[in-house]
């Protein structure tokens, strides 16, 4: 009897709300990636990877009639955003043949054109800790190590490795009317609060939909989804970067309309995410002669990409306020190039690296308004979800990343030039027809306590002897001077005094629209005349 009921219910929910297609099997590719430990021994895991959904056929859950096709939704199956979650189901990915995606071992290769019986144009895909659950991870006080090929990625790809502050289970058990969840690569949010997702907490976004005008795969609907982004690695053969993105709420949430801000929307800064974020690009912080094909870390060939969120107490526990970086190529350890910008000092991601940088390129700090540092550590506390891509730019050519950008300003201005990149390259439409056969390789990802995931000592080429001086010097480093700025906080709030700040000038006041203050900020609050420190957020006043 019971058995019957429950036999009835199971039917009944099929026929209202099933959103899985069987007409393509969905198996995760595997993707072995390694957790450390202090001393360096490493231990393997066995991952998985998952296409995000929008890659996805989209198909009627009763036949194979499309809900999607081009960059339109049927108006049969998708009146509205409710209906259309209940009548169409996402399908299961060929990976290697519909998408150019393959793994081996502890290596990611994805392609950027594969042609099979339609063109595919890039990937988006997420690590799995099981078949139903995206990997969370917390990286307060550890380091993210991989190796990348980017020598086939010319001007105008981007092959990003990146982490956002996604829900474990892509929102399957928060939202009803989402079936399909992390198995289907449900669930995705960043930065710029994309409009572009055909699905957000459950519901379609055909409500408001415009097609795209220069791409026949996509548009925007009504929604977005937000969150808190850790851009470790946005980068091809010309230019990377490295940028924090904070958000209101670290974790997804929807948002509406232009209120997303954002690339999507009418107002970029109209949102509760910071869309530009705080980026180190070498090439945009004065080196030109640092990253790039034969130089200093020679894109021709394989490197090591070293991160590091350093915290405030040195621990998992306390707020992140630096991030370093540090390459690995042919055994030697490279640190990150210096700033060479006027006011701009140092070659890692500090709360006075931003504000400075900010000032220096004339750039709106929304990374401080939305939080900065605190938001970050909040994203990592509650888990981010490692994503892996190759895209192209169809909004702006990724003249950001790799040219000179705005186009109209003049390139010897702080902060315009980004890499060598022609102001013409980067046109979907030229790269896709010029370099098909264009991919990116991730591997060898490992996460440890500082200093775990590599030797980073072979720098002097003395071996493992030295193999923990310049990590352990960072982190002494790093812990002294956040013992000294805490003595100095809780010894007076109000008093100017600090080393720790490099946008502070030498007299100890901030100049003209810097940081003077906020919760977690612990440099000079006095502003130089005649501006007053106005508070802005809990996080944030500036010298106005
Ligand atoms: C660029 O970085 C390299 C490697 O750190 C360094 O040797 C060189 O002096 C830097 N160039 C400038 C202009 O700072
Ligand atoms: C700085 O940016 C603002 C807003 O974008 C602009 O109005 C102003 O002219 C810029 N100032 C300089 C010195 O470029």
């Amino acid at each position: 009897m019971s058995y019957t009921i429950t036999l009835i219910a199971l039917l009944a929910s099929f026929a209202h709300s099933q959103q899985i297609g069987t007409l393509t099997a969905e198996v995760h590719p595997s993707l072995t990636w390694q957790t450390c430990t202090t001393g360096g021994t490493c231990t393997t895991n066995n991952g998985k990877i998952v296409l995000d959904a929008n890659w996805r056929w989209l198909h009627s859950t009763t036949s194979s009639t499309n809900c999607y096709t081009g960059n339109t939704w049927d108006a049969t199956l998708c009146p509205d955003d409710v209906t259309c979650a209940a009548n169409c189901a996402l399908d299961g990915a060929s990976y290697e043949s519909t998408y150019g995606i393959t793994t081996s071992g502890d290596s990611l290769r994805l392609n950027f054109v594969t042609t099979a019986s339609q063109k595919n144009v890039g990937s988006r895909v997420y690590l799995l800790a099981d078949d139903t659950t995206y990997q969370e991870f917390n990286l307060l006080a550890q380091e993210f190590t991989f190796d990348v090929d980017v020598s086939n990625l010319p001007c105008g790809l981007n092959g990003a490795l990146y982490m956002s502050a996604m829900d474990a289970d892509g929102g399957l058990s928060e939202y009803s009317g989402n079936k399909a969840g992390a198995a289907y690569g449900v669930g995705y949010c960043d930065s710029q609060c994309p409009r572009d997702l055909k699905f957000i907490n459950g519901e379609a976004n055909v409500e408001g939909w415009v097609p795209s005008s220069n791409n026949v795969n996509t548009g925007i609907g009504d929604h977005g989804s937000c969150c808190a982004e850790m851009d470790i690695w946005e980068a091809n053969s010309i230019s990377a970067a490295l940028t924090p993105h904070s958000a209101d709420t670290a974790s997804q949430t929807m948002c509406i309309e232009d209120a997303c801000g954002g690339a999507d929307s009418a107002s970029r800064y109209a949102g509760t995410t910071d869309p530009d974020g705080c980026d180190f690009n070498s090439y945009r912080m004065g080196n030109t002669t640092f990253y790039g094909p034969g130089l200093t870390v020679d894109t021709n060939s394989v490197f090591t990409v070293v991160t590091q969120f350093l915290t405030d107490t040195g621990t998992a526990t306390g707020t992140m306020n630096e991030i370093k970086r540090f390459y690995v190529q042919n055994g030697v350890v490279i640190p990150n190039s210096e700033s060479t910008i006027a006011g701009v000092t140092g070659n890692s991601i500090t709360t006075a690296f931003c504000d400075a940088q900010k000032i220096a390129f004339n750039n709106t700090n929304d990374f401080a308004t939305h939080g900065g540092f605190t938001s970050m550590t909040a994203a990592m506390n509650d888990g981010m979800v490692l994503v892996l891509s190759l895209w192209d730019d169809y909004a702006v050519d990724l003249l950001w990343l790799d040219s000179d950008y705005p186009t109209t300003a003049n390139p010897a201005d702080p902060g315009i030039a980004r890499g060598t990149c022609s102001t013409s390259s980067g046109v979907p439409a030229t790269v896709e027809a010029d370099d098909p056969n264009a991919y990116v390789i991730y591997s060898n990802i490992k996460v440890g306590p500082i200093g775990s995931t590599f030797n980073s000592g072979s720098g002097s080429g003395s071996g493992s002897s030295s193999s923990s001086s310049v990590a352990t010097s960072a982190t002494t480093l790093k812990t002294s001077t956040s013992s000294k700025a805490s003595t100095t906080s809780s010894k007076a709030a109000t008093t100017t005094t600090t080393s720790a700040t490099s946008t502070s000038t030498a007299s100890g006041t901030v100049p003209h629209w810097g940081q003077c203050g906020g919760l977690t900020y612990t440099g000079s609050t006095v502003c130089a005349s005649p501006y007053t420190c106005t508070y802005s957020n809990p996080y944030y006043s500036q010298c106005l």
